[in-house]
């Protein structure tokens, strides 16, 4: 070691002036800060369970931890001033050590996680200004020692599962102007203390537990700017301060129980320009009563004025005079008076509303006269609804000028007339609802062009004439269509069966003839399907039975004959079955949905016999020889399939024998209660939103993603369903279920289910399953050349190994788990295998799960219709 004159003497200075110096200690503090930084940070290190980033991997010895990812420092004193790791998919907890960072000034763990409690310790952070970790999973209290940090400016913990309630010493944070508690589980009052922050600009509490009044105080917000507390139990009248406040912009008070009149001068006790900023008010679903004040219209920024779900205005003619002085925001968008008590015309100055508005919601109210055809003005109009008024006169034809018209709900009013065939020029248009009015002669063909179409009800008019095809080829339709309780006449036409995406089809009370087309079983995602009373004839075709998800079938008060279907036992779900008043005869099946007498009614059918017991029918004559030539036919294919599976088996207990040791017990059934919660929200953070480099394998009716979830450690295979086809969906939870109540080690275990809506609100199912690290035996058997960095290949024992997986997995499944159940695609790419080479079945129940009364035994199963195989197949190569 070399030291220059210059720093030797420097040295000894500096001993000198230790040696002399009371500071001594802070300066030693200076050194050993920073190792008090260095180890909060490792323990901070230490809380995180997974990173699927890695970016703790800079977190190591040979980098200063100023350079370290997420980590800044003050230049001079070395010392960190600020964690910033937002949005990586960090799981696990707030180390309680982050409380000696004490030079912190920002956090920033926000779209994590994060789970376990806020820390107390960061009472310790007097310079901390902005602390977010909101979008994680944080559970416990607001941490009272926070409200020491008297620098906060901003506190983020929207998106929490917070409990407890606001404490009041928030109020005593002199410079916070950003609070953000939205979506968590806080209970209690709004304290009156928050009323001393008065830099406050924002203040978010949406969506929590929230009750007693607002406080009277929160008025003294001079620079208050957003104000939401929409959705929680706040009771009592909004205190008239609180439209003081010239600095508003947003106020939402929707879904809450407030109550009072809005006052005559409610966003104007200043005079003049005060109310200028406002662009959102929300204050649907209160109990607010009395008129709307008539002075709106110098709310000049508003975008958005909801006052749904009140009991406003008085059932009176005067109760709409407001809605002209709402011409004058020329920036209105959305405008919502459903569901009050508005009586009176509506005014034909509705056209001069701004151009601007996209929705004009008036449904549930009383509101007479005619829709006024000058709203033709309102051409950026998407969605319009005026249901359950009293309006009278015709559809005005020039909507067909509404270019951009997605929406029209007209229903229950008292509307006559013709549908216009103008609804054809609206290409967009995807939803109309026009039931319960007087509407008379057919729907226009032109409706062909509409072609977006999801959902079309015009039940209770007076409809005639034959239905018309264009309606039954839009294959867009996939919620509903219903034309019940009309006077359409004629045969069902075959078009029928293009709509293969509608849930709902009812063309009931009508007077249908003919017979029912065949083509109806190609509607496959029908749940619901209505036909009764009609003077529909002939057979009930037993396409039917292709119907697999359906739920309710009502075809009674028809003139159907023949005998029932015997595939229509074969729906799986089927839970209605309404076949009276018909002329059916013959033999009723006793199995699937006829096996309850409660779900099915067969009244007023003279001619039927046998069925279950509860049905009371006479018995049916003794059977024909030729059933018998069938039934013969069905062994020698029963055979034929059972004897290989027997065989699989026999061979599975000679191994078995061979190498006892292997096999373990299988563990008691799971209820799927048991199974883990798992919302939209966390896979779609556990798995980057979906992203391609987290998608490890798809395929027609699924796609399956490597994922990390909050209340897993390990990782996942998300196995997310392609739900083109609605009627999937109850079938989906019946899978779920049997795949939930089974377990084995050579299973692939379900970890959970997820059935929910994604962030469209579109239905939204996966499965989540045990992630196996080492992908699947297809890839080991036949490697492809490109993608494949290295050769793998399997040797004697571990193929071995691998067969007694899978020959205990299905040994297990057909004759272990109460129910039987067949696998029907049991291929190597089907096979899996775990981090210790172990083989675990998967895929199966997606397409084919057939599970079984446990009364019956294998062989009978074969008889029932199985479209794949009961052993194994490998794929011909
Ligand atoms: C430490 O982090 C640096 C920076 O990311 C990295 O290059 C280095 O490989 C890491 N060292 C170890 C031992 O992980
Ligand atoms: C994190 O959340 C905020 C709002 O909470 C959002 O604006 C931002 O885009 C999100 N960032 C990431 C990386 O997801
Ligand atoms: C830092 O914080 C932890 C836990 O809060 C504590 O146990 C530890 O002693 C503190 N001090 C230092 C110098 O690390
Ligand atoms: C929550 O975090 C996830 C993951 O980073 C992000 O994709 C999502 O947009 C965030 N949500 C909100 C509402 O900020
Ligand atoms: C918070 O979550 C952790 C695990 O994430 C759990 O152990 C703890 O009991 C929860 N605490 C509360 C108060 O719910
Ligand atoms: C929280 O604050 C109190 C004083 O209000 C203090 O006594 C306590 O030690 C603090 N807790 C932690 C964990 O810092
Ligand atoms: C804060 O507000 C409360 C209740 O409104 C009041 O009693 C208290 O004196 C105020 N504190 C300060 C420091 O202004
Ligand atoms: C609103 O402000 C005006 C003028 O400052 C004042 O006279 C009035 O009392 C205030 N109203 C309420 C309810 O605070
Ligand atoms: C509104 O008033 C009419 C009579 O003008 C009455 O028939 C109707 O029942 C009233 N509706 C409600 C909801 O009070
Ligand atoms: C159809 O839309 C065009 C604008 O694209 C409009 O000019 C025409 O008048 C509309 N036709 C009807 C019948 O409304």
């Amino acid at each position: 070691m070399k030291f220059s004159k210059r720093s030797f003497y420097t040295f000894v200075c500096l001993q000198v002036f230790l040696f002399f110096s009371i500071n001594l200690g802070c300066l030693q503090a200076g050194a050993s800060g920073r190792e008090t930084d260095e180890l909060a940070l490792l323990k901070f290190k230490q809380g995180i369970t997974s990173d699927p980033h890695g970016i703790f991997n800079s977190w190591n010895d040979s980098l200063h931890f100023c350079h370290w990812t997420g980590i800044t420092c003050g230049r001079s004193h070395q010392r960190v001033t600020s964690l910033v790791l937002e949005g990586q998919n960090l799981f696990g907890s707030v180390s309680p050590y982050i409380g000696n960072l004490s030079f912190l000034r920002l956090i920033n763990l926000q779209n994590n996680s994060l789970r376990g409690e806020i820390p107390q310790q960061l009472g310790k952070l007097f310079r901390l200004q902005k602390f977010f970790v909101n979008n994680n999973s944080l559970n416990g209290t607001i941490p009272l020692n926070l409200t020491r940090c008297f620098q906060l400016n901003t506190i983020y913990l929207q998106r929490n599962n917070l409990a407890g309630k606001i404490p009041e010493e928030l109020g005593s944070l002199p410079k916070l102007e950003k609070l953000g508690l939205c979506n968590n589980h806080l209970t209690g009052e709004i304290p009156p203390s928050l009323g001393n922050l008065s830099s406050l600009t924002t203040f978010s509490a949406t969506f929590n537990d929230l009750e007693g009044s607002i406080p009277n105080e929160m008025g003294r917000l001079k620079s208050l700017n957003s104000f939401a507390v929409g959705v929680n139990r706040l009771s009592g009248i909004i205190p008239p301060s609180l439209f003081n406040i010239t600095s508003l912009s947003s106020l939402v008070f929707a879904a809450n129980q407030l109550s009072g009149s809005l006052p005559d001068n409610i966003f104007f006790t200043l005079p003049n320009l005060q109310a200028f900023l406002l662009q959102r008010v929300d204050m649907g679903g209160n109990k607010f009563v009395g008129q709307v004040p008539t002075n709106l219209g110098n709310l000049q920024s508003i975008l958005r004025l909801k006052f749904e779900f009140n009991n406003l205005g008085s059932n009176s003619s005067n109760d709409l005079l407001f809605l002209t002085s709402l011409t004058n925001c020329s920036n209105l968008q959305i405008f919502s008076i459903t569901r009050n008590n508005f009586a009176g015309v509506l005014p034909d100055s509705v056209a001069n509303f701004s151009t601007g508005l996209i929705r004009l919601y008036m449904g549930g109210n009383e509101i007479t006269g005619i829709i006024p055809a000058a709203m033709e003005n309102l051409v950026n109009l998407i969605d319009l609804q005026l249901e359950e008024n009293l309006f009278t006169g015709f559809i005005p034809s020039q909507f067909g000028k509404l270019q951009k018209l997605q929406s029209l709900i007209l229903s229950y009013n008292q509307l006559s007339g013709q549908i216009p065939s103008s609804i054809g020029n609206l290409t967009q248009f995807s939803r109309v609802l026009l039931s319960g009015n007087k509407l008379e002669g057919s729907i226009p063909s032109s409706i062909r062009n509409c072609q977006h179409l999801y959902a079309v009800q015009i039940a209770e008019n007076r409809l005639s004439g034959e239905l018309p095809e264009e309606v039954l080829g839009l294959t867009s339709l996939s919620k509903v269509l219903n034309l019940a309780f009309n006077s359409f006449t004629g045969h069902l036409p075959t078009e029928v069966g293009k709509l293969k995406n509608v849930n709902t089809l009812d063309i009931s009370e009508n007077n249908l003839s003919g017979e029912i087309p065949e083509t109806i079983g190609g509607c496959l995602s029908l749940e619901y399907l209505y036909m009764q009373g009609n003077f529909f004839q002939g057979t009930i075709p037993s396409s039917l039975a292709s119907l697999k998800g359906l739920q309710y079938l009502d075809l009674s008060r028809n003139n159907l004959s023949g005998q029932i279907p015997k595939d229509l036992q074969e729906i799986p779900y089927l839970q209605y079955l309404n076949l009276s008043f018909n002329d059916l005869e013959g033999e009723v099946p006793e199995r699937g949905v006829f096996t309850n007498a409660s779900a099915l009614s067969l009244i007023g059918n003279n001619k039927l016999c046998g069925g279950v017991p509860e049905l009371g029918l006479p018995k049916c004559p003794t059977k024909l020889l030729k059933k018998v030539k069938s039934h013969t036919l069905k062994l020698v294919v029963a055979i034929a399939c059972v004897v290989p599976t027997l065989l699989s088996i026999l061979i599975f207990f000679l191994i078995r024998r061979m190498r006892k040791s292997r096999t373990k017990p299988s563990v008691a059934p799971l209820e799927m209660n048991h199974l883990l919660k798992v919302s939209y929200k966390d896979l779609y953070q556990g798995t980057d939103g979906f992203s391609c480099s987290n998608l490890i394998g798809s395929g027609g009716f699924s796609s399956v993603y490597k994922g990390f979830l909050p209340q897993v450690q390990t990782p996942v295979a998300v196995k997310v369903l392609n739900l083109e086809q609605t009627g999937a969906i109850k079938s989906f939870m019946a899978e779920c279920n049997s795949l939930g109540s089974i377990r084995h080690r050579n299973l692939v275990k379900l970890v959970t289910c997820c059935s929910s809506l994604d962030y469209k609100t579109n239905a939204f199912k996966a499965l989540i399953f045990e992630y196996m690290g080492n992908g699947s035996l297809e890839k080991w058997l036949h490697p492809c050349a490109e993608g494949e960095d290295q050769k793998r290949s399997l040797n004697l024992l571990q193929r071995l190994n691998i067969a007694i997986d899978v020959a205990s997995a299905l040994h297990y499944l057909h004759d272990l788990c109460g129910k039987p159940i067949i696998h029907c695609d049991l291929k190597p790419s089907n096979v899996l295998l775990d981090d210790d080479m172990v083989a675990h079945v998967s895929d199966f129940g997606l397409a084919k799960l057939f599970s079984i009364n446990s009364n019956l035994s294998l062989s009978q199963i074969s008889t029932t219709r199985i479209n794949g195989t009961v052993g194994y197949v490998a794929p011909g190569n």
